[in-house]
């Protein structure tokens, strides 16, 4: 038996003013860092999704490659990382996403994910929901179906939510 919810959210530390003024940002580096808990938390995000006949986790860089690699390893599938720009070789799909200040792109490499294949999206936190959003968006230009999302915190008080805009499941194991 793993450690119970509170055995590894009792790990996430507040960290005031971080990165920027008037954020209160959640560091999962100690829960990480913490073998049990670690493993309790990836055991609680995937346990919803053991019997959605997934066939790859996708994760976004870079925190999202953490919790994503350990759920595809914990749910027995593939691994494909979404990333940002200039990281993967050959040719990619990108989607370009608007951010408080300026944008971003994400990409994920051609041929990753095969057609159909049942895709679950992680990352680590769902803040305004603007890059999980432009990760399903990017999923849903490939011939793959969302299977749902993953995120261990929601922030719920931002609405990021709102931004999922898939009919399927997003599911967050914490919510602030
Ligand atoms: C953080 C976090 C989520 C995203 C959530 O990533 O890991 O991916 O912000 O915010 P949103 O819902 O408002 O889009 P960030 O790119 O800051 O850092 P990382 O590379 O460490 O994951
Ligand atoms: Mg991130």
């Amino acid at each position: 038996r793993g450690l119970s919810v509170d055995g590894f959210s009792g790990l996430i530390r507040d960290v005031a003013d971080f990165p920027k003024p008037g954020i209160l940002f959640k560091d999962v580096m100690p829960m990480l860092a913490d073998g049990p808990a670690f493993a309790a938390a990836v055991a609680a995000m995937a346990a919803p999704w053991r019997d959605a006949r997934l066939g790859a986790v996708a994760g976004v860089e870079a925190r999202g490659f953490i919790f994503g690699a350990a759920m595809a390893r914990e749910l027995g599938v593939g691994f494909v990382p979404v990333r940002k720009p200039g990281k993967l070789p050959g040719e990619v799909h990108e989607i370009a996403y608007a951010l408080e200040y300026g944008s971003d792109r994400l990409q994920v490499q051609r041929g990753a994910l095969a057609p159909g294949d049942r895709v679950l999206l992680v990352d680590d936190v769902l803040a305004t929901g603007g890059t999980l959003a432009a990760a399903a968006s990017l999923l849903a230009g490939l011939e793959v179906e969302l299977a749902g999302g993953a995120v261990l915190i929601e922030l719920a008080a931002l609405g990021g939510r709102a931004r999922w805009t898939s009919a399927s499941p997003l599911l967050a194991t914490l919510r602030y």
